[in-house]
C-alpha cells in the first residue's frame, strides 16, 4: 500500500502505460564516455512533443576551452527527428560534468528546469566561490524550479518530479509515462549507488530516496546519469528495470538496512578523490549552465577555491 500521493501518481503513470491507455515514451541516450554521462532524449511518438534529461557540455580543464560536440549530437537528433523540446531537465547540479543546458535552450527552445533544493547548493557553493551579490540564490537562473509531486507533460505523456535528495540536496528523479530518470541515486544494479559526500550530501537521506524510488512498479524502465562499468564488465550499461534494481543492486538490493547502507556508503565515500571536474562544473550549473559573466577584457574566469573541498 502507498500512501505517498507523489509516488502513487508515478505508480499509475507506469501502469497506464502498461494497460496500454498511455503510450510509452521513446527514449534516446546520449553517452559521453570521459565523463561516464549519460543524457536523454525522451520523446512522445505521438505529438513529437521532447525533453532533454541531463546534457553535457564538453570541457578541457587543461586548456579551459568549452566545445559543444555532444550537444550538437543531441541538437542533430532532435532535429533529424523533428521534435519539439518543451523541458530541458536537470536531475540535479552536476558534480563531473558542465551542463549544455543554455546552449541547446538557445539551439532548440524550451524550459530549463531543476529541483527546488538547487537553492541550497547554491547556497552552499555561492559560500565556497565567494560569490558577490550579482550571483543569485533563488534559482532564478532556471525557468522553472519543481517541487515533489509536481506533474507536468510530454506531448500526451504524463511526468512527474520526485524529490530524491542524498547525492546533493537537490536531485529529483522524473518519471515520464513508464520511464523513470533517476539521476545520481542507483546505478546499474552490478555498480550500486551513487556517493553521498558532496556538501550537501547525505548517505542516510540518499537510502530513504532509493527505497522510495523502489516503490515503482518492477517493470519501470530505469535511466541512469552515470556509468562506470562494474567489474566483470565490459560495456558501458545505462539502462535498466525497477525490478532489476530492487532484486540485484549490490548497494541497495531489498534485504539491505539503512544503517548498513549508510556505513557502507561512508567508507566507501571516504576512499574516494573529488571527481576531476567538481569546481568547474558545479560553478557553471549551479547557474543553470551559464558560465560566469565576462570581465573587461572579454574573458571569462573559473575560480579554484584552495584547500577547500
Ligand atoms: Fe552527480
Amino acid at each position: 500500500m502507498c500512501t505517498d500521493t507523489s509516488l502513487k501518481i508515478a505508480r499509475d503513470q507506469v501502469g497506464q502505460v502498461r494497460a496500454g491507455s498511455v503510450k510509452a515514451p521513446v527514449v534516446k541516450a546520449f553517452f559521453d564516455e570521459p565523463t561516464f554521462t549519460a543524457s536523454y532524449v525522451v520523446h512522445d511518438p505521438d505529438t513529437r512533443s521532447a525533453a532533454i534529461v541531463d546534457s553535457v557540455l564538453d570541457f578541457d580543464p587543461a586548456s579551459g576551452r568549452t566545445s559543444t560536440a555532444s550537444a550538437d549530437a543531441i541538437v542533430d537528433y532532435v532535429t533529424g527527428q523533428a521534435l519539439a523540446v518543451a523541458w530541458i531537465l536537470e536531475t540535479h547540479a552536476h558534480a563531473d560534468h558542465l551542463s549544455a543546458a543554455p546552449y541547446l535552450q538557445e539551439k532548440l527552445g524550451g524550459r530549463i528546469a531543476i529541483g527546488r533544493d538547487i537553492l541550497a547548493v547554491q547556497n552552499v557553493f555561492g559560500r565556497i566561490f565567494n560569490e558577490g551579490t550579482a550571483f543569485a540564490r533563488d534559482g532564478s537562473q532556471f525557468d522553472r524550479l519543481l517541487d515533489d509531486g509536481d506533474t507536468f507533460a510530454i506531448g500526451g505523456i504524463p511526468a512527474i518530479a520526485l524529490h530524491v535528495p542524498g547525492h546533493t540536496p537537490a536531485d529529483m528523479a522524473y518519471v515520464i509515462g513508464d520511464a523513470a530518470f533517476v539521476g545520481d541515486t542507483m546505478f546499474m544494479p552490478d555498480y550500486g549507488t551513487a556517493r553521498a559526500d558532496f556538501p550537501g550530501g547525505d548517505a542516510r537521506l540518499l537510502f530513504r530516496s532509493i527505497r522510495r524510488l523502489m516503490q515503482l512498479p518492477d517493470e519501470t524502465r530505469v535511466f541512469l546519469c552515470h556509468d562506470y562499468k562494474a567489474p566483470n564488465r565490459e560495456d558501458f550499461a545505462w539502462e535498466t528495470t525497477m525490478l532489476a534494481e530492487r532484486t540485484a543492486n549490490v548497494h541497495v538490493h531489498g534485504g539491505v538496512t539503512e544503517d548498513e547502507f549508510v556505513a557502507m556508503r561512508s567508507a566507501r565515500d571516504a576512499t574516494l578523490a573529488m571527481p576531476r571536474l567538481i569546481l568547474p562544473s558545479i560553478q557553471v550549473n549551479m547557474r543553470a549552465g551559464h558560465l560566469p559573466e565576462p570581465e573587461e577584457n572579454g574573458t571569462r574566469y573559473l575560480k579554484l577555491p584552495l584547500d577547500t573541498l
